[in-house]
């Protein structure tokens, strides 16, 4: 089965060619990050705007890319929630008139089910149930994914997300946005443990996260150094800071695979390229006995394939819509 699928949640307009839920015959991603650094974060208007001038344009080169024609399609898939409304309605919309055009199935996918399903097309073999951690740019939670279609949330952030607090970072650092990735470059050349960040704790639920005291920890340093003159040690504060970011999702990721009994921990979303986080995952998954799967670097960040992939398993769930789909900006697992 060939599902043609759209994402269009945030900043990267995306088309995709998925066979069967596991392979990949095109992945068009355009993203428009350069066009947000100039304002240190996306701004939705434009993000919007941008979606509606690439994405037909994406769609018939995904056609072309995967070697197909439009008869070939047999479903269509689109991302409608979560994430910005605007940005989230153009691909819901496109989607649509592509399925009523062509006659096929509407699939709607939960942009999160999507990050995790990335892993189903890096790992042939990777079934559920597992338990799995989806950190992004918007979301930060720990799941129990029992089946493909059929998960529970352990846990979550209750304010900023773990890349959203990248992000931030990453801009009182001076960095470029989105943040992430120059933080991981810079602190490859820093001492982890220069400086001391709080470890996010949460009463109530053990699996919940905290990232804003993090945040603000680093706001502070940094305002702390520039009012008595001090030189801040810019790599050394990346490395410190990721270690709180890692020293907060992997113990925890940890504790909840033994107590669930899961010999299988999944990573997923944008921050699972982080070179730190992923070198902790694997060390911890050594030590404890588990088998550990990560989406390899162009599969961690908003992509179609991820779409595709969990649109085929929602498909078989008998999850389709009609031409009534709307999109939304908030939205359970
Ligand atoms: O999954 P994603 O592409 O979009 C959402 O669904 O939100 O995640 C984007 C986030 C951004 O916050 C970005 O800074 C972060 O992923 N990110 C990273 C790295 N690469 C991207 N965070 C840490 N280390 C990285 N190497």
């Amino acid at each position: 089965m060939k599902i043609l699928a759209f994402e269009s949640t945030c900043d990267e307009t995306a088309v995709a060619v998925v066979e069967d839920g596991r392979k990949i015959l095109t992945d068009q991603i355009f993203s428009q990050a350069d066009l947000h650094a100039v304002y240190g974060g996306v701004v939705p208007e434009i993000a919007s705007r941008c979606h509606v001038e690439s994405i037909s344009i994406l769609a018939q080169k995904a056609i072309d890319a995967a070697g197909i024609t439009r008869k070939d399609i047999d479903a269509v898939a689109v991302s409608y929630a979560p994430g910005l409304i605007g940005a989230v309605l153009v691909g819901v919309n496109f989607a649509k008139s592509c399925a009523l055009a062509l006659n096929v199935p509407l699939i709607p996918v939960h942009h999160i089910r999507g990050h995790i399903a990335a892993n189903y097309l890096a790992y042939p073999e990777l079934e559920p149930p597992f338990l799995c951690l989806a950190i992004s740019g918007g979301n930060t939670i720990l799941v129990d994914v029992r089946d493909y279609t059929d998960m529970k949330i352990l846990g979550a952030t209750r304010d900023d997300a773990a890349g959203e607090c990248f992000d931030k970072t990453a801009r009182v650092l001076g960095l470029p946005y989105p943040g992430g990735k120059p933080i991981d470059e810079l602190s490859k050349t820093g001492d982890d443990t220069k400086y001391v960040f709080p470890i996010s704790h949460v009463d109530g639920n053990e699996y919940d996260m905290s990232f804003s005291g993090l945040k603000t920890a680093v706001i502070n340093l940094a305002h702390n150094c520039e009012q008595k003159g001090e030189t801040l040690d810019r790599a050394s504060l990346a490395a410190s800071f990721t270690k709180a970011v890692s020293d907060s999702l992997v113990p925890r990721t940890v504790k909840a695979a033994k107590e669930l009994g899961y010999k299988k921990v999944v990573v997923a979303g944008g921050v699972a390229a982080n070179s730190r986080i992923r070198a902790d995952f694997k060390a911890a998954a050594e030590k404890n006995g588990f088998e550990l799967y990560i989406p390899p670097l162009k599969l961690c960040g908003d992509n179609g394939a991820m779409v595709g992939a969990q649109g085929y398993y929602e498909y078989l769930a008998g999850h389709t819509a009609g031409s009534d789909l709307n999109a939304y900006a908030t939205m359970e697992l």
